[in-house]
């Protein structure tokens, strides 16, 4: 019989609690009522054993090696679709048809531009800052420009919100980089793919023409795919949880930039390249590994291991055939590949890696290749929450539109002091100093 209740005992007193099913992958336990039933919450930090949401967009399976995308794998998606039409899928639930498909394009495609007053926005920010500094404020500021788009319980509003965000992260994330290197901002082309209209912003410049290659604005558009979500990641789960007080979806978005930055996440990339070149060489690498072993040694392999992927990351196959291509096409050997690929070779036959099952993750491949398409490391988390705000925009609509949206307000075991009374500053003093 299907089991449907799980039965825990709680100081000799049995309560029961609901099975939910999954369509795919791990059931769950219903834990809303425990509190209720017992006096008891349950504890998990970092949300290991926790579902924290229903949803149908992104399944992941880190055993198996599987990331689907309202039911597609992500190597067809990669193989066959461009992003666009992937970020439909994710806002959609289904693929569009051909004209759903041009109507989509046109309207992210006629989104690109932002408010001509953002330019003095970017003023503001000394030249070095970091793209994800910029990004954070500049994602958030759209809030302050876009008010007709910030009404969330407007289906209609949401959406321009949504395409908002898909059409004008690649322009602010353009303008970082232009920003930085003392180079005028680049107008979107509405003329161009997603892709090449971004490698446009980055590195046209008005003195000459810039030649676009379509192998390379593919191998872009293939690592924006790669990048479009992964289910209740940290930065999805802070959308989220932003959201589900009813904020403002520029600001919700702009938290999950600052999620994403760190170098757990989407920082991770930029890392990458930075360990990749602190190696320099393929005969270094055994003391990097030794240092990565290391417990007292806060070195992690940066690229390595991911909290849902115990298995090879499916994009991070990709991402390796597509970095080879893409390095082939701009006929760029880089020694870091070289680097690279023998740190693949040793970690994965390394019982340290191999015990605890630390692949190589999405990362380890895609700054490789954003570095040979010109782009500096600091940009790289950059790119990569152009890729994601799709994610974070069909999560956080998911969530707006569930009649069952209740504010998030995760519960804690408090560790700290127990009630006690206030003394006044001289008492405090008199008792840690007492009169010789
Ligand atoms: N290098 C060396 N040891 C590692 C690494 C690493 N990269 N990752 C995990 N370990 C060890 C860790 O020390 C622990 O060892 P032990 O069991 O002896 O204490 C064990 O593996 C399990 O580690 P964990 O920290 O419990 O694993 P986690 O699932 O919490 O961490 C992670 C996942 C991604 C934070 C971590 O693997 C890491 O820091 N990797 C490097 C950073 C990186 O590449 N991040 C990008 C993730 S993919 C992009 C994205 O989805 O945003």
């Amino acid at each position: 019989m299907e089991q449907t209740i799980s039965r825990v005992e709680v100081d000799g007193k049995t309560v029961e609690l609901p099975i939910k099913k999954a369509a795919l992958g791990a059931n769950v336990i219903d834990m809303r009522t425990l509190q209720a039933q017992t006096g008891l919450l349950s504890f998990d930090p970092g949300f290991i054993s926790t579902a924290s949401c229903e949803t149908k967009i992104t399944y992941i399976d880190g055993d198996a090696g599987v990331l689907l995308h309202r039911g597609y794998p992500i190597d067809q998606l990669a193989e066959h679709s461009d992003y666009l039409e992937v970020c439909y899928l994710l806002l959609h639930g289904e693929l569009p048809t051909a004209a759903q498909k041009q109507d989509f394009d046109d309207r992210v495609t006629h989104h690109t531009m932002v408010h001509e007053q953002m330019t003095r926005f970017f003023q503001g920010f000394r030249r070095d800052a970091h793209p994800m500094s910029i990004m954070v404020a500049s994602v958030g500021a759209l809030s302050a420009f876009y008010h007709d788009s910030t009404d969330i319980f407007d289906p209609h509003q949401r959406m321009i919100a949504s395409m908002r965000l898909i059409a004008k992260a690649p322009t602010l994330a353009a303008m970082a980089h232009k920003y930085s290197i003392g180079q005028p901002f680049n107008y979107p082309r509405n003329d161009l793919d997603y892709a090449s209209n971004f490698l446009h912003m980055c590195f046209s410049v008005p003195t000459e023409p810039y030649a676009q290659n379509p192998i390379v604005s593919r191998a872009l558009d293939r690592i924006f795919i790669l990048h479009a979500d992964l289910a209740q990641v940290a930065s999805t789960s802070t959308v989220r949880l932003a959201g589900s007080s009813g904020a403002d979806p520029f600001a919700c978005i702009a938290a999950g930039v600052a999620s994403l930055w760190g170098p757990s996440h989407g920082g991770a990339n930029e890392a990458v390249l930075r360990m990749l070149a602190e190696i320099g060489s393929p005969d270094r690498i055994p003391h990097f590994l030794a240092r990565a072993k290391d417990k007292s040694d806060p070195f992690r392999l940066m690229g390595f291991g991911h909290r849902i992927y115990k298995n090879y990351d499916p994009r991070a196959k990709i991402m390796q055939r597509t970095a080879r291509e893409a390095l082939a096409e701009l006929n760029a050997s880089d020694p870091l590949l070289d680097v690279a690929l023998e740190l693949e070779r040793i970690a994965l036959s390394d019982d340290y890696f191999v015990s605890r099952r630390l692949f190589p993750n999405i990362d380890f491949y895609s700054g490789i290749i954003l570095k040979a398409m010109g782009f500096p490391t600091s940009m790289f988390p950059a790119l990569f929450a152009v890729a994601r705000t799709v994610g974070w925009v069909a999560q956080w609509k998911e969530m707006i539109e569930d009649p069952k949206l209740r504010m998030g307000h995760p519960s804690q075991l408090y560790v700290g002091e127990p009630q006690r009374e206030y003394k006044p500053i001289e008492v405090r003093e008199a008792e840690v100093l007492p009169p010789s």
